[in-house]
C-alpha cells in the first residue's frame, strides 16, 4: 500500500446492547451501498465494477441500496435521453451481480421530476421504483429473524415521512414484536452528527426517535446515506450510521474541503459491511475504497 494509506483501514462502530453482548451468533452479513451516482462520467461504471468484486470477497448475503443511484435526474435541466443513459448503466452493472438480491430506497437525486407530464411514465417515483426492482417506495421485509424496514425520505421537508407513511411505521412497529431485531434505512440521516455542520437530516427527527422510543424493547438501528459523510449516533439506545457514500466526491477528484483525492471532507468513498446478531446487535465497519 502506499505511504499514508493507513487513513483506508476499517472504520468499525460496533454497538453491541450492554446486557445482550454475551451471545454472538452472526445470522446475516450485508452490503450497505449507498450514494453510487452513477452514470458515464469519470469512469465510474468500472469503478463501481472493482468495488462489487471487493465487496462480494466479503461474502454478504444481499444487499442494502440506500439511494442516489444514478448521478441526478432530479434537476429542471435534465432532459429524458440522459435519465435513460442513467439508468441503462445501472441496468448493464446490476446484471453483473444480479446473483444477489437487492433492497433498495428511494434517493433525492433519483427521480425525473423535469418529464412533461405526470403521467409520463418516466415521471417522478413510480419509475424509480420499477428500475429497482422495489414493492412499493417505502415497504418492510424480514429475513432470519430480523426486520427490515425500508422509508422513503423524499418529501415534503426533506427528509421527512409524510402522514401515509407515518401511520404505515406506527403500524408496522406495533405489528413487529416487543423484543425483535429491527434495521431501518432511510436515504437522508434520521439522526446524525455531519448533519450538524453541513444540514441534511431528516427534519422530523423529534417525531421518529419519539416513535421509536415507544418501542424501547425492540432493539432497533438505523442507516442512512446523503452526506457522504461518514458518523454514527446512538440516542435513546437507537443506532444511526450513516455510511459514507460508494461514489465520494461523486466519482470527481475533489475540492478544496476534500481531506484527500476523491474524498468528500474527511470521508473517503467506501461502503458498508454490517453484521447482524442473534441478540438483536449490529456491526457496522465502513470499507473506504481507493477505486
Ligand atoms: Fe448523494
Amino acid at each position: 500500500m502506499a505511504a499514508g494509506a493507513i487513513s483506508l483501514s476499517p472504520i468499525q462502530s460496533i454497538a453491541l446492547p450492554k446486557k445482550l453482548k454475551y451471545t454472538t451468533n452472526r445470522l446475516l452479513r450485508l452490503a450497505h451501498i449507498t450514494d453510487i451516482h452513477l452514470s458515464s462520467a469519470n469512469d465510474a461504471p468500472n469503478r463501481f465494477r472493482k468495488c462489487l468484486s471487493e465487496i462480494k470477497d466479503h461474502d454478504v448475503d444481499f444487499f442494502l441500496n440506500g439511494g442516489d443511484t444514478i448521478m441526478a435526474a432530479d434537476y429542471s435541466h435534465i432532459t429524458r435521453e440522459s435519465v435513460i443513459e442513467q439508468w441503462n448503466i445501472w441496468d448493464q452493472v446490476r446484471k453483473e451481480f444480479d446473483t444477489y438480491k437487492m433492497y433498495s430506497c428511494l434517493g433525492n437525486h433519483d427521480m425525473w421530476w423535469a418529464a412533461p407530464n405526470k403521467d409520463d411514465e418516466m415521471y417522478g417515483k413510480d419509475y424509480v421504483i420499477k428500475k429497482l426492482g422495489m414493492p412499493n417506495r417505502y415497504y418492510s421485509f424480514s429475513q432470519k429473524g430480523w426486520y427490515f424496514i425500508i422509508l422513503d425520505s423524499n418529501n415534503k421537508n426533506a427528509g421527512s415521512l409524510d402522514e401515509e407513511q407515518r401511520t404505515w411505521l406506527e403500524n408496522e412497529l406495533d405489528r413487529i414484536p416487543n423484543n425483535a431485531s429491527v434495521l431501518v434505512m432511510s436515504h437522508y440521516p434520521i439522526l446524525g452528527v455531519s448533519t450538524i455542520p453541513y444540514g441534511g437530516s431528516h427534519t422530523d427527527s423529534a417525531y421518529i426517535t419519539k416513535l421509536f422510543y415507544e418501542h424501547s424493547y425492540k432493539k432497533i438501528h438505523c442507516i442512512s446515506g446523503h452526506m457522504h459523510l461518514l458518523d454514527s449516533a446512538t440516542y435513546n439506545n437507537v443506532n444511526y450510521f450513516c455510511n459514507g457514500s460508494l461514489s465520494g466526491f461523486w466519482w470527481g477528484e475533489g475540492n478544496k474541503d476534500s481531506a484527500k483525492k476523491y474524498w468528500y471532507h474527511e470521508t473517503p468513498p467506501g461502503y458498508a459491511i454490517i453484521d447482524l446478531f442473534e441478540d438483536g446487535s449490529i456491526t457496522n465497519t465502513y470499507y473506504p475504497h481507493s477505486f
